[in-house]
C-alpha cells in the first residue's frame, strides 16, 4: 500500500496542450491508490474529453457550478474544498495562475481552489516566452508567497515547435513531487501516536456481555487525521464495526478494559502522543460464568469490580517528553469534572463533551467539543462533523507538542 491510498485529491485542468499528459497523471495517481476528483475549466475540454477523465477516476468530473442543464444540484465548491487533502492544478495556464492571483472565481476550477485549506500545487504549462514574461514569473511568486506548491517545468521542445522552459513537469515527476512535499514534511513526520477507541465489552458469560453505545467513531476518525499529518499510529481498538485504511495505521483489536491495557502497556512506552478516546467499561463482572447463565423467576443480581483506569495508569507512567490527552464525558458539572480528571489523572490536555449538548457524544456523526489546555485554559469549538472535529483536535495537538 502506498502513502496515496485513500487520499482525496481535487485534480484541476485548464487550458493547455498539456492536458492531454493530465489524463496520464490521473492514471497514476489512481495506480497509486488516491481518490480523485477532477475539476475542468471550460475551455480545457477541447484539450482532453471529460469522458476520458471521468473513466480514469470513476468520478464525474466537475465543469460548471451546477451539474445539469436544470442547474438544480449543486457542485459544491466549499464541501469539494474541505473533502481534498490536495489539491494539483496541472496543467496551470498563464490565466488560470494570474487569476489565481487575483483572487478571481469565475470558474468551479477557481473558487474551489480559493476554498481549499489543503495544500494547492500548481503546474505551469505554456510557451517560453509566456513563461519567463515578468507578469507570470510575478504571478508564481504570489501563488508562492500565499503558500501554494510550485511544480517547475521542464525544458525542451514545446507544442509551438519552439524549445525551451514551459512544458509542464512529466506526470511521474509532479506525483513524486508531491507526495515528497505531502508525506515528508508533515507537522507529525516521524511522531509515534497511541489512540484507543470504541467500546469495551465486559463478559457475564459465554454469550452476554456488558457493554456501551460507543460507535468508535470518532477514534477512528482522530486515527485517520493524525496519520494524514504524518503521524506513525498504533490504533487501539474495542469492538466496532469501524473500518480505516491507511499505510500510517496499525490496528490492534481488544475487547475487554483488561486486554486494552494490556494492549496500552505494550505500546505506550515507544508513543510520543496518546489519545486515549475509548469509552473504556468503568466495572465488570467479577465472576465470568463459564456456562450460559440460565433463566428463572428469579431477580439476577451481578456482583462487578472495578476495572483498572488505563489513563490514570498512563497518566502515572508518562515521561516529561511523552503527551497524554484524555477524553471526559460528562452530563453535569462538565467544566469542573474536566478540570478534576485533567489533574487526577496527569494529563496535558482532555476533550470534554457534554450529554447536555445536541448531537454530541454517542451514536451521532457530529461532536461538540471543549478542550482543556495543561494550563487550565478551555478552548470552545461549535457543533461539526467527527471528522472535522478530529482535524480540531490534532491541530491543537500539533501547537503543542
Ligand atoms: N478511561 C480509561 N480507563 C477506564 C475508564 C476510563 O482509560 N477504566 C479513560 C477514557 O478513555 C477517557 C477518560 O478515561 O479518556 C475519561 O473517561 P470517562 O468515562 O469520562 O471518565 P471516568 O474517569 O471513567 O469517570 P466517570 O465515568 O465517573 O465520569
Amino acid at each position: 500500500m502506498s502513502y496515496w491510498s485513500g487520499q482525496n485529491v481535487l485534480l484541476g485542468i485548464t487550458a493547455s496542450i498539456a492536458a492531454y499528459k493530465s489524463a496520464h497523471l490521473l492514471r497514476e495517481l489512481i495506480k497509486a491508490g488516491a481518490n480523485v476528483k477532477v475539476i475542468q475549466t471550460p475551455a480545457s475540454k477541447e484539450f482532453v474529453t471529460p469522458l476520458t477523465l471521468s473513466t480514469l477516476s470513476k468520478n464525474p468530473v466537475l465543469i460548471d457550478f451546477t451539474q445539469d442543464e436544470n442547474e438544480e444540484v449543486w457542485n459544491n465548491h466549499v464541501d469539494l474544498g474541505l473533502w481534498a487533502d490536495c489539491m494539483i492544478v496541472a496543467p496551470a495556464t498563464a490565466k488560470t495562475l494570474s487569476k489565481m492571483v487575483s483572487g478571481e472565481s469565475d470558474n468551479l476550477l477557481l473558487a474551489t481552489y480559493l476554498s481549499a485549506r489543503c495544500p494547492v500545487f500548481f503546474a505551469p504549462a505554456m510557451d517560453l516566452d509566456m513563461y519567463a514574461h515578468p507578469s507570470t514569473q510575478e504571478n508564481i511568486q504570489k501563488l508562492l508567497e500565499f503558500g501554494n506548491f510550485f511544480i517547475p517545468p521542464g525544458e525542451g521542445e514545446l507544442a509551438s515547435g519552439l524549445s525551451g522552459k514551459g512544458r509542464m513537469a512529466e506526470p511521474e515527476e509532479i506525483v513524486e513531487f508531491v507526495a515528497e512535499q505531502l508525506f515528508n514534511n508533515l507537522p507529525l513526520s516521524g511522531k509515534q501516536v497511541m489512540i484507543t477507541a470504541g467500546p469495551t465489552f465486559e463478559s457475564i458469560d459465554p454469550v452476554r456481555f456488558i457493554g456501551n453505545y460507543s460507535s468508535g467513531k470518532m477514534g477512528f476518525s482522530i486515527a485517520l487525521e493524525a496519520a494524514k499529518k504524518g503521524a506513525q499510529i498504533k490504533l487501539i481498538s474495542g469492538p466496532t464495526s469501524q473500518e480505516v485504511t491507511h499505510p500510517l495505521i496499525s490496528r490492534v483489536n481488544v475487547t475487554s478494559a483488561q486486554e486494552m491495557l494490556d494492549a496500552c502497556l505494550s505500546h505506550f512506552k515507544q508513543s510520543d502522543i496518546t489519545i486515549m478516546s475509548a469509552a473504556v467499561a468503568d466495572y465488570r463482572p467479577k465472576q465470568v460464568a463459564s456456562k450460559k447463565v440460565k433463566k428463572s423467576d428469579d431477580n439476577l443480581y451481578i456482583d462487578l469490580e472495578p476495572t483498572i483506569d488505563i489513563l490514570k495508569t498512563l497518566g502515572n507512567q508518562k515521561s516529561s517528553k511523552q503527551f497524554l490527552c484524555g477524553f471526559a464525558l460528562e452530563s453535569e458539572n462538565e467544566e469542573s469534572n474536566a478540570q478534576g480528571k485533567l489533574i487526577k489523572k496527569n494529563l496535558d490536555m482532555i476533550v470534554l463533551n457534554s450529554l447536555q449538548d445536541k448531537g454530541a457524544g454517542f451514536n451521532h456523526d457530529t461532536n461538540k467539543i471543549s478542550i482543556l489546555d495543561k494550563n487550565n485554559k478551555f478552548h470552545r469549538f461549535e457543533l461539526k462533523s467527527k471528522v472535522e472535529a478530529a482535524q480540531d483536535i490534532i491541530d491543537f495537538i500539533i501547537t503543542q507538542v
